[in-house]
């Protein structure tokens, strides 16, 4: 029995390491769309931790070299819902570096192959701009077929 439960846990923890899928949430609000994705994608909530949202939303005044600051109100609805829907994925569930996924060692392993002039491309512009090469960023699913790197 207690083999059994073993094979069960293994199966269900290693599973989604496989799955590069991490949906928007059904209930994003607005206030996140409209404050949170005009110079750059809306990122999905489960590719950081609870606590590096924490520290992406008490930042916003010094936000990545801009002023990203919010009202009371939007900032309590976006960082309520971001830490609610933080990653739940033990891969994706750290404490970033300099809260960016980018800079996360799941994100590194997993780009590993591509040359530093490529991210540089004026296609690509940054690590950050996920859906320049994941042409389904946007519904959160970042699996191979749809990885389409532009050519310059
Ligand atoms: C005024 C522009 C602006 C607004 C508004 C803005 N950001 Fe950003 N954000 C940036 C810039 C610039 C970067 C760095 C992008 C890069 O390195 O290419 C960034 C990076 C990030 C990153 C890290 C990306 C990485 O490298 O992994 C996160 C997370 C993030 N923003 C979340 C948010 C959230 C949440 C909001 C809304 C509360 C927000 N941003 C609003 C400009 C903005
Ligand atoms: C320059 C193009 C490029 C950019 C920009 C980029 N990626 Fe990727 N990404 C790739 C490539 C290429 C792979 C590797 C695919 C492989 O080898 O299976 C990959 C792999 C991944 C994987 C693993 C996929 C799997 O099947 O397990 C995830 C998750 C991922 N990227 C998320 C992101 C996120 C989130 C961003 C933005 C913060 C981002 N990527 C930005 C090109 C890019």
């Amino acid at each position: 029995m207690k083999n059994l439960f073993t094979l069960i846990l293994s199966v269900l923890v290693v599973a989604p390491a496989f799955a590069a899928k991490v949906p928007m949430p059904s209930d994003m609000p607005k206030s996140y769309e409209a404050e949170c994705a005009s110079c750059h994608m809306a990122y999905p909530p489960g590719l950081l931790s609870e606590k590096s949202w924490q520290n992406v939303m008490s930042g916003l005044n010094k936000h990545f070299g801009t002023d990203a600051s919010l009202d009371a109100k939007d900032q309590k609805e976006i960082s309520v819902w971001l830490q609610n829907n933080a990653a739940t994925k033990k891969k994706y569930n750290v404490v970033a570096p300099e809260n960016r996924i980018t800079k996360t060692s799941w994100f590194i392993r997993e780009h590993d192959e591509i040359k530093a002039d490529v991210w540089k491309r004026a296609g690509v512009k940054s690590p950050a701009n996920c859906g320049a090469c994941h042409t389904t960023a946007a519904e959160g699913i970042f699996s191979e077929k749809s990885i389409s790197i532009p050519a310059k």
